[in-house]
């Protein structure tokens, strides 16, 4: 078992790049497999989600091989349309494979997928949504095995703007027969990172990074050879603006995207910390005190992400008075509190609310990352913190981030990763 050992106290500086985007990254490999041919992707992050999707692609058949951050993946060798269910456990984005597998084979045999424990993740969008395109899909014993001879295109209304279902629907339309129209769909970057591959395989989609999405079905290319380049990831973007923000540091941040991020860069604003606009990038200047919110709610884009909001709660620990932070996308997001607590902080929970009052200082705790963002809420807590932290469970961490302790070291941070038993025969000695 490994955690990450950090000494906290130390204002950061410096330069960072961001990684291409994972939740971008994901679907798109999910896409790849629509289509015969080669593809090359580029900025893709090596971190552990991506890599279970990459063993995904190869259990099917396909060659996927990677060069640093381009992947290169042929999908001529497709020979299954069967996920394995060891593999599809690992991750929920392995739901992504039902709408292409169906497009490109007529049938899916997927299991239900695993991934993060943030609370009730159902399927029953992408499900309900497949069959109104035709599909059938019958459960047995925990195992989907989805079919449809022709997919059609449908009407489609969703009741929540529901990322993962919008880019479902998205893959099985390209192919489909007739127009599909998703009314309500995610608005997210990464959707319009995923219709623009689809659109480069020959798809014909309108109105992504909108409410209502048309998608005239075209007939399947009988090639594809393409270069396409992965969007800069705005949450792990985020969460360095928070490390810059709460540790009183000046950082620049390169490659964001501005405009992916403006609901974490108004919130962290209000909250006293500087933040500009720069040649392709932001600088972050934290400053004290931290401002309290007086309340954010977590909503579908363009509102705050659901996936900031526990690294916005760390940065709020800090601040002069309480703030409220209300989480709506995710029931049980809120794993980072009790972890939160054990190093100083003040927050009671709610149901879907959290109240956070501010404290003068975190002290060093040994603590557990029991999902990505919330281990990310940990590190950066630990940052901040007087004295050491212990973070054990980064593999968590590793499913989004891409080694973060490297890119925080580079920033000064003393942040490193130690085997829990060697930590444990340093305080025997
Ligand atoms: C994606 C992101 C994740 C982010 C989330 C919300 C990827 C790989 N992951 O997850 O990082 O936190 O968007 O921004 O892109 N829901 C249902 N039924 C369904 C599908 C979803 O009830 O069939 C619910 C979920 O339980 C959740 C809400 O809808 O409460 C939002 O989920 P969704 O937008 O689908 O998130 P994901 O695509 O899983």
């Amino acid at each position: 078992m490994e955690a990450f050992v950090i000494e906290g106290g130390l204002a950061l500086h410096g330069e960072i790049e961001v990684h291409g985007a994972k939740n971008a990254a994901l679907p798109i490999l999910a896409a790849t497999i629509l289509v015969r041919g080669e593809m090359e992707l580029v900025d893709v992050p090596d971190l552990l989600d991506v890599r279970v999707m990459m063993d995904i692609l190869r259990a099917l058949g396909v060659q996927v091989v990677r060069e640093g951050h381009r992947l290169y993946v042929n999908t001529e060798t497709l020979d299954t349309n069967i996920v394995p269910e060891h593999l599809m456990s690992q991750m929920r984005s392995s739901i992504f494979l039902l709408g292409p597998l169906v497009s490109r084979t007529g049938e899916a045999v997927v299991s239900y997928p695993g991934g993060c424990s943030i609370g009730q993740r159902p399927i029953d969008m992408h499900i309900s949504s497949l069959k109104k395109m035709g599909v059938t899909i019958h459960e047995y014993g925990g195992t989907l095995v989805a079919e449809a001879h022709r997919l059609r295109g449908a009407h489609i209304v969703l009741d929540f703007p529901s990322v993962g279902t919008t880019e479902n629907i998205l893959m099985a339309a390209a192919f489909a027969e007739g127009r599909t129209i998703i009314t309500n769909a995610a608005r997210e970057p990464e959707i319009q990172d995923l219709a623009r591959f689809l659109t480069s395989l020959g798809a014909r989609i309108h109105g992504a990074g909108t409410h209502r999405i048309v998608i005239e079905g075209v007939t399947r290319p009988a090639h594809v050879r393409l270069t396409h380049r992965v969007i800069p990831d705005r949450i792990e973007a985020g969460t360095f603006l928070a490390a810059g923000a709460m540790t009183g540091g000046d950082i620049f941040i390169r490659g964001v995207v501005v405009e992916h991020m403006e609901a974490v860069i108004e919130a962290f604003q209000q909250s006293g910390t500087i933040i500009s606009q720069d040649q392709g990038g932001l600088r972050v200047i934290g400053r004290r005190p931290i401002l309290p919110l007086h309340k954010v709610m977590t909503s579908p884009h363009p509102g705050f992400p659901t996936d900031m909001q526990a690294q916005l709660m760390a940065h709020l620990t800090l601040a002069e008075g309480t703030s409220i932070i209300v989480e709506t996308v995710f029931d049980g997001r809120f794993r980072h509190v009790p972890e939160l607590v054990k190093m100083g902080a003040d927050i009671v929970v709610d149901y879907h609310t959290a109240v956070i009052r501010g404290v003068q200082h975190l002290e060093g705790a040994r603590v557990k990352a029991t999902d990505l963002r919330a281990g990310a809420a940990l590190v950066l807590a630990g940052l901040s913190a007087e004295g050491t932290t212990t973070v054990i469970h980064p593999h968590h961490i590793d499913r989004g981030y891409e080694t973060l302790e490297v890119s925080l070291a580079a920033l000064g941070a003393r942040i490193s990763r130690e085997r829990v038993a060697t930590i444990l025969q340093g305080e025997r000695n």
